[in-house]
């Protein structure tokens, strides 16, 4: 009995072992929907073969795809062998609700992964690799016997890459379009233009990639910094580039053979002032570097586009084709006589109602030719186009407007999806945009919000991360942003929201790092995160926690941090002003009245600023604070002068405080702004 005791003990620790064992090699990002440890294994060897009853060009992707991979597979004509990979076409039914949805079947004598599209197989393939790559070392592979039924939360699951304000080869593309089939993105949203640089070879058009594509200068930072123009190729000082029609093919043949569909992106009527430095008639000026919205008014600019789209849509065969639409300063129309004429003829009471005319001419230019207009969510403006969809980039609201009317949108937020933003503490990162975006935010982001009805969230086709490159100049440096940020919002897009879990995520990523690291790429070293501002971490207690609060001044509307009770709801701002943790004071000081409710001791008072002199954040120029029995007559307790240097361009924080002790009812806290034009931010006055 005793013996028989220990010897079921030690199974039963045997058996916790090896499924431990087991479950940890189940590592699939994105999570699949669901996964089945099953008894055994399957050993891939050099004798393993494969089948398919695929056919076509499909065909050839996927087995071009294994015979890349570490499974060096030879083929069989027969299904269901020994020792054999089997990718298998099966009949629609419910247990395959996408095209893209597979079912991976590991048992001890054969793999089989069934799906009704080669996009499915082709999914189950990138599971399967990543099940192999977990084990890569050996020589064979001994896979968990498993199950694994999977399918995809949303159709659109993107990246975007700004290649105008530093270009990036077509080799790279292809590198990231690797990662991006790896965690099974379906969609490269390419920023091809933009007042930074054209890099789409248009032929009737050879000044746009003969000159438009040029600077003079290392990086974009030091293009702003000089006079924003351009240059020709011979230039000894020329930086930049731009994909030839035969790149762009090329690219595009590439990521089909990925199941990724190749977005290009157009921008009009803003973002366009490397057009108008180029052919400065498309402007309203008729001189170049003016401003950089094409002319509404003159219909040579709709000429030019419709040629440069032509060329375009004969390039890429994508259903969407994005126009951009964001951004557009609108200044010039105001007063060109042709925007106003065509304001007249057309009966459009604004400059809004003009862009709105502008898209929905490109529109009908589109539907044309079979193709749909994508857009930046200020395609709203002024009237969304008919049959336009919607890319919310400003916050969600766009994403959701357009769903409420009926458009399809695709949310893509900066507080949830921009990858030029910091992904650590910025003081510890090379020089970024600004913003706070680590890993964790990425993955914790709902792109279908709870507000919408069943039918409006049919709407929200999918998610999408953007890098923009201003301040990223190489290739190694994009990467960075992109890993494993990148991993968080596939996750976000594929997987289903009851099977997400950060702390499993967290643990699967940081070996996706060491993959992607052993494989030439140049991810953010995850296992050094240090993350969050530990004062944003936990609600601050102290004495004026939920009391009144009087302004003399107002904040700025887009930055309240929640309103007249943000500066003592115990809530600490975070690494960033966009987190509606900071509030925001735009050329005006600061000067409030904190009422405590009743005369009590007073030990400290202090209040925090920022400094990020890029988007004008300054520290104030002093500070001052007082207290008041009656709230009229205040006593002086402390000034305090500004030590941060005006040009310090590094993010800084620091503390403007008294301590000793009072006794007062009333606190009130100045804080008067310095000579230079822009905001002071502060998150909480601390009151102890
Ligand atoms: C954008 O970030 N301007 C779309």
């Amino acid at each position: 009995m005793k013996r028989n005791g220990i010897n079921l003990f030690v199974l039963l620790i045997v058996l916790l072992c090896c499924s431990n064992n087991l479950a940890a090699q189940l590592n699939i990002t994105p999570k699949p929907l669901s996964e089945e440890l099953q008894k055994g294994t399957f050993t891939l060897n050099s004798k393993t073969v494969l089948y398919s009853n695929l056919q076509g060009e499909e065909r050839k992707y996927v087995f071009d795809l294994l015979k890349e991979s570490p499974l060096k597979l030879s083929e069989t004509q027969k299904s269901g062998k020994k020792n054999s990979v089997n990718l298998i076409l099966v009949e629609k039914t419910a247990e395959y609700p996408s095209f893209e949805s597979y079912q991976l079947s590991i048992t001890p004598k054969r793999i089989t992964i069934s799906a009704t599209n080669g996009a499915g197989l082709f999914y189950g393939i990138q599971s399967l690799l990543q099940l192999v790559n977990q084990n890569e070392d050996a020589k064979t592979h001994k896979l968990p016997a498993a199950l694994i039924k999977d399918t995809p939360r949303l159709s659109y699951r993107g990246l975007h890459l700004d290649v105008s304000r530093h270009f990036n080869t077509k080799e790279f593309i292809k590198k990231q379009l690797d990662m991006m089939a790896y965690y099974k993105l379906n969609r490269f949203h390419w920023h091809l233009t933009d007042g930074a640089g054209w890099r789409i070879e248009i032929k009737k058009y050879p000044l746009l990639t003969d000159v438009a594509a040029w600077r003079p200068y290392n990086t974009w930072k030091d293009w702003v910094n000089n006079k924003m123009d351009y240059c020709t190729k011979d230039n000894p000082k020329a930086r930049g580039g731009y994909y030839t029609q035969e790149d762009i093919k090329e690219v595009v043949a590439y990521a089909k053979s990925h199941f990724i569909t190749v977005i290009p992106e157009i921008e009009m009527p803003g973002h366009s002032g490397e057009v108008l430095a180029v052919y400065p008639g498309l402007s309203c000026s008729g001189k170049p570097y003016v401003n950089s919205d094409f002319c509404a008014g003159n219909d040579s600019t709709f000429t030019f586009l419709q040629d440069v789209l032509t060329e375009v849509m004969e390039l890429f065969p994508s259903k969407y084709i994005h126009i951009g639409g964001d951004e557009a300063g609108k200044e010039g129309w105001k007063t060109c006589p042709k925007c106003q004429a065509r304001m007249a003829s057309e009966n459009l009471k604004n400059v809004e109602e003009l862009q709105s005319y502008f898209v929905r001419r490109i529109e009908t230019f589109l539907n044309a030719h079979g193709r749909k207009l994508l857009g930046w969510d200020e395609i709203l403006q002024g009237g969304l186009a008919p049959d336009a969809t919607v890319m919310s980039w400003r916050g969600e609201e766009g994403g959701i407007a357009a769903a409420r009317a009926g458009h399809q949108a695709i949310m893509t937020p900066v507080t949830n999806c921009y990858f030029d933003y910091y992904q650590d503490v910025p003081s510890t990162q090379p020089e970024a945009i600004g913003g706070f975006l680590p890993l964790q935010k990425v993955y914790s982001y709902n792109p279908v919000p709870d507000s919408l009805n069943a039918e409006q969230k049919k709407l929200i086709l999918g998610v999408q991360a953007n890098l923009w490159t201003e301040f990223i100049p190489t290739p190694e440096h994009a990467e960075y942003m992109i890993y494993p940020r990148l991993l968080a919002l596939a996750e976000v897009a594929w997987s289903a929201p009851e099977r997400k879990s950060y702390t499993d995520f967290h643990e699967r990523a940081l070996k996706e790092v060491d993959f992607l690291e052993k494989h030439g790429y140049h991810p953010f070293p995850l296992k050094n995160e240090l993350g969050e501002r530990p004062v944003s971490m936990n609600k601050e207690d102290h004495l004026a926690l939920g009391k009144k609060v009087t302004y003399k001044e107002n904040y700025y509307p887009n930055y309240t941090a929640g309103g007249d009770s943000a500066l003592v709801d115990g809530i600490r701002g975070g690494w960033s002003y966009v987190d509606n943790r900071w509030q925001g004071f735009m050329n005006k000081d600061i000067d409030v009245t904190i009422d405590l409710g009743t005369s009590m001791p007073i030990h400290s008072v202090c209040a925090n600023f920022m400094q990020i002199i890029g988007p004008s954040v300054w520290m104030p120029h002093d500070v001052e604070i007082k207290v008041s029995e009656d709230g009229t007559n205040f006593t002086s307790l402390k000034q305090i002068e500004n030590d941060v240097p005006v040009d310090n361009d590094k993010l800084t924080f620091r503390d403007f405080g008294w301590e000793g002790d009072t006794t007062a009812r009333y606190v009130q806290y100045v804080a008067h702004q310095n000579d230079k034009k822009g905001f002071i931010f502060t998150d909480e006055i601390v009151v102890k």
